[in-house]
């Protein structure tokens, strides 16, 4: 057999693809640390789960399991585009929001066209741009973590094709503000798709946050693509479901390289059903709230630099090894994420949990900071 060094089958972009490391699942860091009791708090997943009826929905549709689900989502698409005041033909449902970016590099991004990204956001821009053959531009976030708008704008030129937002962005939560994304519109080239990542729009408090569906129908001759996700506060990471929302001809392109079948006949159900509970978002709203205070009050009593969040996890600067921190936090059974991939090299991300669970991790956390103190002394 050849040696992995050998092995030339594959397309030479492919091992450009930064490998994706993904943490550790609960059940495996109770087996190798030898716990009964492990939280995670590191894929910003909605701490207080699916809406609850959603189990009756996903039992209703066990009994079609033999069928086909239906390729347009159509009945999803229905009720979303009531909620959202949309036509039907200005949506598109993928399995996950992971999908719909793939979909439209596949429909839009031609090969050594560029896709300019904010630094850091999202990895997956980065390896749907490079599965294309496509060149990506990173514009850094300001010191901040605030958008850089005028880096953004001067990053655009005759070979952009995608520019993307992410708003609120991870891994900073903080968000692109009305006036911000208005002057990138006043300023998006004809030939360019500005696709906006709003994957955490549900726990966004700041007035300043657009309106984008409003922008986009008051847009028509813009390119513009809104990215929606059932997986953060409607809970249904697991069931992979999340939508797209833009003008028809681009959304009727998007059909044309999706895979027929892309959303199972579960997931369908489930998160229609989630439409029908809007007191489960509230109630996930009102807890991040109450928490983020909580968690806020106690980072500044212990002098910890955290980035304000619009959303359910927290970016922090631990002022020491992040990987350090990460790894002596999954050792006390509390799985959160380290910041290597963007070499933010001191910073972790919290998930924001309950209180039980935010206490263990911010006792645990100001333990190993203290620790870490003393030995440097
Ligand atoms: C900014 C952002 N966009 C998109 C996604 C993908 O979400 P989905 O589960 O809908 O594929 C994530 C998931 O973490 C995300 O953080």
């Amino acid at each position: 057999m050849a040696n992995k060094e050998d092995f030339k089958l594959h397309r030479k972009v492919v091992e450009q693809i930064p490998e994706y490391i993904p943490g550790k699942s609960i059940a495996d860091v109770k087996k190798e640390y030898k716990l009964s009791d492990v939280i995670k708090l590191a894929s910003n997943e909605n701490i207080l789960g699916a809406p609850k009826n959603v189990r009756q929905a996903i039992i209703d549709s066990l009994d079609n399991l033999h069928i086909y689900p239906d390729p347009a989502s159509t009945t999803l698409r229905e009720k979303l585009a009531q909620k959202l005041d949309v036509e039907v033909g200005n949506l598109i449902v993928g399995s996950g929001s992971d999908e719909i970016i793939t979909m439209i590099s596949h429909a839009f991004l031609h090969r050594n066209e560029e896709v300019i990204m904010p630094w850091p956001s999202f990895i997956r821009y980065l390896h749907n741009a490079l599965i294309m053959e496509a060149e990506t531009k990173f514009v850094n976030l300001r010191k901040d973590f605030k958008y850089d708008v005028d880096a953004i704008l001067s990053a655009i030129n005759y070979k952009t094709k995608f520019i993307y937002i992410t708003s609120p962005n991870n891994p900073t939560g903080r968000i692109m503000t009305h006036d911000e994304i208005m002057l990138i519109i006043k300023n998006l080239p004809d030939g360019v798709v500005l696709i906006v990542d709003e994957a955490y729009r549900e726990f966004v408090e700041d007035d300043e946050f657009p309106d984008m569906i409003n922008i986009v129908k008051t847009h028509p001759d813009k390119n513009i693509i809104l990215l929606r996700t059932f997986s953060k506060i409607y809970g249904l990471a697991g069931l992979r479901v999340g939508y797209a929302i833009s003008r028809k001809p681009i959304i009727n392109m998007l059909f044309r390289v999706k895979a027929p079948f892309n959303v199972n006949i579960v997931s369908q159900a489930a998160a229609y059903a989630a439409l029908d509970d809007p007191d489960h978002v509230e109630k996930t709203r009102a807890l991040m709230r109450k928490e983020k205070k909580y968690i806020y009050k106690r980072l500044l009593d212990n002098n910890i630099n955290f980035v304000p969040s619009e959303t359910n996890f927290i970016l922090l600067d631990t002022g020491m090894d992040g990987e350090e921190v990460f790894n002596r936090l999954q050792e006390s059974g509390i799985i959160v994420r380290d910041m290597r991939m963007y070499k933010l090299d001191t910073y972790i991300r919290i998930t924001i949990g309950n209180r039980e669970q935010n206490k263990k991790l911010l006792d645990n956390l100001f333990k190993i900071l203290n620790q870490k103190t003393k030995e440097n002394y």
